[in-house]
């Protein structure tokens, strides 16, 4: 299968110096990258800044903003047999980017965002993606109904549902805890090191791929 991969933090420019980010380290999406690569996948991975090596036979298209990301998939989704959608995208950005440092002034600022693209939501409307679809659900509450919504709103085949609202899984751990959300039925997957959940998810993703 040709597969395209997200992963990682957006970042989201302020002025010349300054960002807004999110604490995604990456390990989810390049576990991920790594297990598709080993299992013989031909693998694009679409990354926000991270500090990992691009695993063995991974093609990487780094970028830095959730604008930067959407248009990479836009471009590259249409030759896809399967994507999966694992970055943190930041949902706003600042509304307007100072050219110059922004200066201290009073004892507030007040800063106006706008709404980023959804890229995972963009997959089958904007981008007319035929292929198996499969999205994450970062969640700190009502964890199987809020991911369960994603998957019918996004119009995914699978969400990989994770609560990152608990300490030394999700967000930048080496370990994780997923539950994956089928249009018909749930599977929890026990707690694991990233790398030993990611071929488990794949070999999910690879049945799901030879349905008819
Ligand atoms: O990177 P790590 O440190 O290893 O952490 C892994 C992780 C916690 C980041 C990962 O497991 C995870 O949950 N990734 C999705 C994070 C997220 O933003 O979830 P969400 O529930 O807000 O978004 C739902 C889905 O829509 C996700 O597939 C997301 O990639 C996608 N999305 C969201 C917003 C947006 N503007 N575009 C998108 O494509």
């Amino acid at each position: 299968m040709r597969v395209l991969i997200t992963a990682g933090p957006t970042r989201e420019p302020l002025d010349p110096v300054r960002y807004l980010t999110n604490r995604s380290s990456g390990k989810m999406g390049y576990a991920l990258a790594s297990a598709f690569a080993e299992a013989g996948h031909q693998v694009l991975l679409i990354s926000g800044p991270t500090n990992l090596d691009v695993p063995d036979g991974v093609d990487l298209i780094p970028i830095e903003t959730a604008a930067e990301m959407f248009a990479a998939v836009e471009h590259h989704i249409g030759r896809m047999d399967t994507a999966v959608f694992a970055a943190a995208v930041a949902d706003y950005r600042p509304a307007s980017v100072s050219a110059q440092k922004i200066k201290k002034h009073g004892e507030t600022l007040t800063l106006e965002f706008v709404k980023n693209p959804d890229i995972l939501g963009s997959a089958r409307g904007k981008f007319a993606f035929t292929g198996v679809l499969v999205g994450f659900a970062a969640e700190t509450e009502n964890l199987e109904a809020n991911a369960r919504e994603k998957l019918q709103r996004k119009g995914c085949d699978l969400i990989i549902a994770n609560d990152v609202s608990k300490p030394g899984i999700g967000f930048d751990s080496d370990r994780n805890r997923v539950l994956l959300v089928h249009p018909d039925h749930s599977e929890p997957l026990p707690e694991d090191e990233k790398h030993h959940l990611a071929p488990k998810i794949v070999r999910e993703i690879e049945l799901l791929a030879a349905k008819p």
